[in-house]
C-alpha cells in the first residue's frame, strides 16, 4: 500500500515541535551557523515517481557543510574513477568527524571521504582536474537540483576560513605524509568553500534522487552507474553520520548523511529521496530534530533499508 507522505510529515512536524531539543545546539564554531534561527524544520520527500512532499521550512536557504561531501565524492569519482579509492578508504571511523588520531596513526589516508580528512582529499583530487575546484561541486549540485544559482555563501566561507584551524591542521598532516597534491591553503580554501554552498531542503532532497534512483537524476539524465549509486548508498549508511553511525542504523536504518548546518540526506533505495533540516545538533554534529524526524518516518511507513 502507498504511505500517504502528506500526513505522515504533518505528523512528524507536529511531534517534532512537542519534542524538547534545548540540550541540543547550533554549531558554534563556525560563528555563522550559531546566528541561524535554531526552531526552523523542513522535510522534503522527493519520490522516484516525481511526486515530492514538503512540510516545513522547505524553500530555506541553509548551510550544507559536510552533505556537500557526498556530491564531492560522486564529482570526483566522475573524472576520477576507482583510482580514487588508492587515496581514501572506505571504513567507518568510530571518532569524531575532525579528529585527527587516526591520520596520525594512518599516515594520512583517511578512513573515509566522509570525515574531514577524507573530503579534503577528495577536494584536492578535484583541485588536481578542474580549473575552477571553488565552483565546481556548486555548479554539479546546481544541476541536480535544477537551480543554476546555487552557490558558497560568502560569509559562511569567511567565518568557516577565520576559525578552520583544525582543518588546516588535519590538511598539513596529511601534507607531511605527501599525501596532499596541491598547496594545503588552495584545498582548504575549496573545502570551505563546498561546506559553504547554500541549498533548501527541497533543492537538496532533488539532488539525492538519484541516489534512490539507480543513479538517475531529476532530469533523467544518468549521474552514476546502478552500482555506483550502491556503493555511496553504502558509504553512507557505514560512514554518513560519523561516530553516531551504529546509533543511527538502529533507529532509522537508511543510508544517510548529515552536515552541521542541521541538514540531513537520506534515501531508500528504488522509492525516495529526504532532506530534513533543522540547525539544533547532537553531541556528534547530527541535527537532533533530524534523526528524530526521520525514526518517525521509517516507523511510519515500516521501512527501513534492512
Ligand atoms: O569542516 C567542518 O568542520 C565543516 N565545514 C563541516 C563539518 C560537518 O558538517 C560535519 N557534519 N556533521
Amino acid at each position: 500500500m502507498r504511505a500517504d507522505y502528506t500526513s505522515i510529515l504533518a505528523d512528524i512536524s507536529e511531534r517534532i515541535k512537542q519534542r524538547d531539543f534545548q540540550t541540543a545546539r547550533n554549531a558554534d564554531y563556525i560563528p555563522a551557523l550559531a546566528a541561524v534561527p535554531c526552531d526552523r524544520f523542513a522535510m522534503v520527500i522527493r519520490h522516484v515517481n516525481g511526486a515530492e512532499f514538503a512540510i516545513g521550512d522547505a524553500d530555506i536557504p541553509f548551510s550544507i557543510q559536510s552533505v556537500s561531501k557526498v556530491f564531492a565524492l560522486v564529482l570526483a569519482l566522475r573524472s576520477c574513477g576507482d583510482d580514487l579509492w588508492q587515496a581514501v578508504r572506505r571504513e567507518p571511523s568510530g571518532s569524531a568527524f575532525n579528529s585527527l588520531i587516526l591520520l596520525e596513526q594512518e599516515e594520512g589516508i583517511p578512513r573515509n571521504p566522509f570525515i574531514n580528512a577524507g573530503a579534503i582529499r577528495v577536494c584536492d583530487m578535484i583541485s588536481s582536474r578542474f580549473a575552477n575546484p571553488d565552483r565546481s561541486v556548486a555548479e554539479f549540485l546546481g544541476r541536480l537540483c535544477k537551480n543554476p544559482e546555487i552557490r558558497a555563501d560568502n560569509e559562511v566561507y569567511l567565518s568557516e576560513d577565520q576559525h578552520g584551524n583544525r582543518n588546516r591542521a588535519i590538511a598539513y598532516l596529511m601534507k607531511s605524509f605527501g599525501k596532499l597534491d596541491n598547496p594545503v591553503e588552495s584545498v582548504v580554501r575549496a573545502y570551505f568553500k563546498q561546506c559553504a554552498i547554500t541549498m533548501s531542503a527541497r533543492e537538496l532532497a532533488r539532488a539525492t534522487l538519484f541516489l534512490a534512483n539507480q543513479g538517475v537524476g531529476i532530469e533523467g539524465s544518468e549521474v552514476l552507474s546502478p552500482s555506483e549509486a550502491r556503493r555511496i548508498n553504502a558509504l553512507m549508511l557505514t560512514c554518513g553520520m560519523y561516530d553516531g553511525v551504529g546509533d543511527f542504523a538502529f533507529s532509522v536504518g537508511i543510508p544517510a548523511k548529515s552536515g552541521v548546518g542541521g541538514a540531513i540526506i537520506g534515501v531508500i533505495p528504488n522509492e525516495f529521496s529526504v532532506c530534513v533540516w533543522s540547525p539544533r545538533l547532537d553531541s556528534r554534529g547530527n541535527s537532533a530534530p533530524g534523526i528524530a524526524a526521520l525514526e518517525i518516518l521509517t516507523d511510519a511507513i515500516g521501512r527501513s533499508v534492512f
